[in-house]
């Protein structure tokens, strides 16, 4: 089939980013994004590209070539699903929060929903990509809520016909438009031979033809799950080693590189840090366990849960080492907080470890003052909500300095490259004695931090 009209339902950071790189590399293909929240989709369309809903470097210069030519950004779900050939559903799918599966499954109401519009105003025939993370067999609810819609009697329906694929997507925020441009691999999963080259054959104008790898539909689905749960359990195992390391003098970036040098173990996610954020580990991995519950496997569901686990053990062993290096209470003292977004080069403060150690640090009792160069106060507003902590006990500032000013400690908490060149001999004399910095993303130059006349704690770092 020759794919000549996109729709994408869902305008978000998958959305987006993945529908404007398909446009750059196909000018010849039209493709409308669609999304039911006005503002994002105002926002898509702004002349001001700073308005963008979505930060990701490298963006802004394909909307500007596309938008308004192959590239559209709507309201209008029912009419761009009429036209469309192919139609991605790219929409949200949190974990639940209330009846069977909560706090562990997705909630599929959004999908269902998609579904359900495009089983409604598709004509013709139509392939229906999915590309949010879904849990596996959830195609088979798609092909479901499609198939009903064929048994219609009207005579617009009459000759409506649907294939359904799998092509998940791996793109990491902060490194998106390159993660799209080269992918590691780009995974179809159905069973239609037709329907996948069709997938396949658009893919190929920038994908070299051994990286598109495809799988029966179950397999991709589930592929995606598992890519996550390994990378996140990757985070939480070297950070098992980093507390190791502080117990025993060892050194965890030493160790990271002396395991990282295996072939078999590779070098890449061996940060140890102050635990994973960002919006799909956790949600993916309890979503994983959610599965292998209902498939009667509670060894399988243990062990991934554990990796959720860990990284909440972490987040508060940190804290509790703050607390422990302050004597013990944090009553009234003033302590800084470096970064609050999940990763460095991202606006995105979703699950974060910066919102747990405040919280904990808060609960002690201790005055906080946060900086971040792209977080705003409002997003932290919502993340430290005021009906559990009061407002008048943390600040968001706009420079290190005076972030730092009158505080016992410094807190570390994302890699910003802006943290690595601080003048901690300018910084030290604004501090409360006997000062205490707490790095633990391992960005400050120890050296500089000691001779400065400060303590130092660095994660997994029992050299100190
Ligand atoms: P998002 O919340 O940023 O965007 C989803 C959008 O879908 C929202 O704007 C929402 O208004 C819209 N939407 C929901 N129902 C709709 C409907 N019926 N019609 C039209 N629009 C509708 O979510 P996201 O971060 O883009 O994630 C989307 C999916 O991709 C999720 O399943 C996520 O797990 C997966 N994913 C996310 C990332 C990431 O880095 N954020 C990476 C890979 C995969
Ligand atoms: C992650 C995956 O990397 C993507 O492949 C996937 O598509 C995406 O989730 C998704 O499904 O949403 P993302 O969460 O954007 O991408 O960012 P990562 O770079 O994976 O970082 C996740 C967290 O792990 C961050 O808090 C980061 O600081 C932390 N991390 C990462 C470490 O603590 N150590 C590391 O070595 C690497």
């Amino acid at each position: 089939m020759d794919i000549r009209n996109i729709c994408c339902i869902g305008g978000g950071y998958v959305g987006g980013p993945t529908m404007a790189v398909m446009a750059l590399k196909c000018p010849d293909i039209q493709i409308n994004v669609v999304d039911i929240n006005k503002e994002r989709i105002n926002n898509w369309n702004d002349k001001d590209l700073s308005k963008l809903p979505v930060y990701e470097p490298g963006l802004a210069e394909i909307i500007m070539k596309c938008r308004g030519k192959n590239l559209h950004f709507s309201t209008k779900v029912r009419e761009m699903i009429e036209i469309a050939d192919m139609i991605f559903i790219s929409v949200n799918t949190p974990t639940k929060t209330k009846g069977i599966g909560a706090g562990k499954a997705s909630d599929l109401k959004w999908v269902e929903n998609s579904a359900r519009e495009v089983a409604t105003f598709s004509k013709g025939h139509s392939i229906v990509v999915e590309k949010s993370t879904l849990p596996v067999r959830t195609a088979e609810v798609i092909q479901s809520i499609l198939n009903s819609s064929q048994n219609q009697t009207k005579p617009d329906y009459e000759n409506k016909s649907f294939d359904v694929l799998s092509n998940p997507e791996f793109l990491a925020e902060g490194t998106a438009i390159d993660d799209l441009l080269n992918p590691d691999r780009v995974l179809i999963g159905g069973d239609n031979p037709e329907a996948i080259k069709s997938l396949r054959n658009i893919y190929k104008r920038w994908v070299p033809d051994r990286k598109i790898l495809e799988t029966n539909i179950w397999s991709s689905e589930l592929a995606k799950l598992t890519a996550n749960a390994f990378l996140a359990q990757r985070i939480s195992s070297i950070n098992t080693i980093a507390a190791l390391c502080e117990s025993t003098g060892a050194d965890v970036r030493e160790v990271s590189r002396a395991i990282g040098k295996d072939s078999r173990i590779g070098s890449k996610f061996l940060d140890s840090g102050p635990g994973f954020g960002g919006s799909c580990f956790k949600k993916d991995i309890l979503n994983l366990v959610y599965l292998a519950e209902y498939f009667g496997l509670p060894e399988v569901a243990n062990f991934w849960n554990n990796v959720v686990s860990i990284n909440y053990w972490h987040q508060h062993r940190i804290s509790k080492i703050i607390i422990k290096k302050l004597f013990g209470s944090l009553s009234g003292k003033k302590i800084g907080i470096l970064g609050f977004a999940f990763k460095a080069n991202t606006n995105d403060t979703r699950e974060s470890s910066a919102i747990q150690i405040c919280k904990d640090l808060l609960e002690e009792g201790a005055l906080l003052t946060i900086h971040d160069p792209k977080v705003e106060k409002n997003k932290i507003s919502k993340d430290l909500p005021e009906e559990s902590f009061d407002p008048n006990t943390w600040d968001v500032l706009d420079s290190v300095e005076k972030t730092l000013k009158n505080t016992h400690a410094a807190v570390l908490l994302t890699e910003w490259s802006d943290y690595s060149n601080l003048d901690w001999d300018n910084l030290a004399k604004k501090m409360v004695k006997p000062a205490w910095i707490f790095d633990a993303r391992s960005i400050v130059d120890k050296t500089k931090v000691l001779d400065a006349g400060l303590n130092l704690w660095r994660i997994g770092d029992g050299s100190i």
